[in-house]
């Protein structure tokens, strides 16, 4: 045995985290998930976001742990607690800050995380299921999201929560009774805060980890698409090991950190600089607390909402709006099968799949900025044309994606389209 000190300690050490390893297994862990997972070696710009994805899980579930130390979920004392938290709570604003950032900081990482995936046809087989769990993360997201809003009990929370709400009652039959079954009584109250409460800070975000936990489960089974849209599984060396195939660790351990410090440089500089982003973060009417006797002029929802809502506002009856809505939703847990281009990745794909889509983010852009303004004729007739598009798009994928002269896949990843 070594008189150095240091090794003595260091032995211990290591016997101590052997006996670990032996009872939990991590080291068999770390090789199958990390160290020897081999990730295609042509990873793009547009595969960031899935890491950066858990970074803001992350950050929303400390920050926001933080705010329920000093957040009171009661009508009387919700809109006060918040200003109490912003004011007396020692860095109390910015906990909020980084947490209300972080909701749209959520969802601008998840959107660039989904257009990804229909970049590169991430979504097809063997990925289908992946694609569907994503989706789900996306609705508890959303529910989570919509959940959270109502907490500040500020004049939009309440409003928007409202109109949500009682969308519910345009169902036929069941449609009112389940509105005041959602809310627990006839209006938005302490009763509905409380219950929205509960789904925030625990129910929905233990649903939305085990999501993610199945969601990366089914990426390790059936390997990383890229942006070739080739399978790299299909060509393996002598040892079993992919050609075009990396470890995560530390390939992309370190340039997911990278990426990591670059999009906190971003976060901060609107946590500090514009953390309200004109209204569209935290909306103005937000800063009053909730009066159920004073309905604000113009209700509008956070923008990561307002493609949806613009497309609910653009069918003529309430009903047929919800419809919409709903089908705008559901209808992209089909795309692995509304698909059915020869090849994956929009590199190679025909020149109307590329329109088709390029088309299709201006229809959502459009839909985003329609569902923030207030309503006009001429905004109607907008959004109508875009939801039109919105739809042609995903019904009629099966034949579009078909057409036209496509390129054919490389047989090894390659670094830049061509
Ligand atoms: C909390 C939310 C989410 C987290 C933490 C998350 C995490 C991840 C991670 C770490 C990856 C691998 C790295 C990457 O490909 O960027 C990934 C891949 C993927 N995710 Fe997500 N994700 C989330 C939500 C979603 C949503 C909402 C969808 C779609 C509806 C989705 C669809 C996909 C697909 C298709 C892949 C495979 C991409 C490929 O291999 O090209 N994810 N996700």
């Amino acid at each position: 045995m070594s008189d150095n000190p240091a090794t003595v300690g260091g032995g211990r050490i290591e016997r101590l985290g052997q006996w670990v390893d032996d009872r939990l297994g991590f080291s068999g862990f770390w090789k199958a998930h990390v160290s020897e997972y081999y990730a295609p070696k042509n990873f793009n710009i547009w595969y960031y976001f899935g890491s950066l994805a858990l970074v803001v899980l992350v950050l929303q579930l400390v920050t926001g742990i933080l705010l329920t130390m000093n957040y009171k979920p009661s009508a009387a004392e919700a809109f006060s607690s918040v200003e109490y938290i912003m004011r007396d709570v020692n860095w109390g604003w910015f906990i909020r800050y980084m947490h209300s950032t972080g909701a749209s900081a959520f969802f601008v990482v998840i959107y660039l995380h989904m257009f990804r995936a229909l970049l590169y046809g991430s979504y097809r087989k063997p990925r289908e299921l992946l694609w569907i769990i994503g989706m789900f993360i996306y609705l508890v997201l959303m529910a989570e999201a919509f959940m959270g809003y109502l907490l500040p009990w500020g004049q939009m929370s309440y409003w928007g929560a409202q109109v949500i709400v009682s969308l519910f009652g345009a169902i036929p039959v069941i449609g009112e009774g389940l509105s005041e079954w959602i809310r627990g009584d006839y209006f938005i109250s302490d009763i509905t805060l409380n219950r929205f409460f509960a789904f925030h800070v625990i129910a929905l975000p233990l649903v939305l980890l085990l999501l993610v936990v199945v969601h990366l489960g089914a990426l390790h089974q059936v390997g990383s698409n890229n942006p070739d849209g080739i399978e790299i599984k299909k060509l393996k060396g002598s040892d079993g090991i992919p050609l075009d195939g990396i470890p995560f660790h530390p390939y992309y351990t370190v340039k997911d950190f990278f990426g990591t410090v670059v999009f906190f440089i971003i976060f901060f500089l609107v946590v500090f600089f514009a953390p309200e982003m004109g209204g569209m973060f935290l909306e103005h009417a937000n800063f009053e607390p909730a009066d159920r006797l004073k309905t604000p002029e113009h209700i509008a929802p956070v923008w990561y909402f307002t493609p949806f809502y613009a497309i609910l506002r653009a069918l003529p009856e309430k009903l047929m709006g919800v419809i919409a809505m709903g089908g705008a939703i559901g209808l992209l847990f089909a795309l692995p099968w509304l698909d059915r281009s020869p090849v994956k990745s929009m590199r190679y794909r025909s020149v109307i799949s590329k329109v088709m889509l390029g088309l299709f983010v201006i229809s959502f852009l459009a839909l985003g900025y329609l569902g923030l303004m207030p309503v006009t004729d001429f905004y109607t007739l907008l959004s109508r044309i875009f939801t039109g598009f919105y739809f042609l798009f995903l019904i009629t994928m099966p034949w579009w994606s078909r057409m036209g002269s496509h390129k054919n896949e490389p047989e090894r990843v390659t670094y830049a389209s061509r």
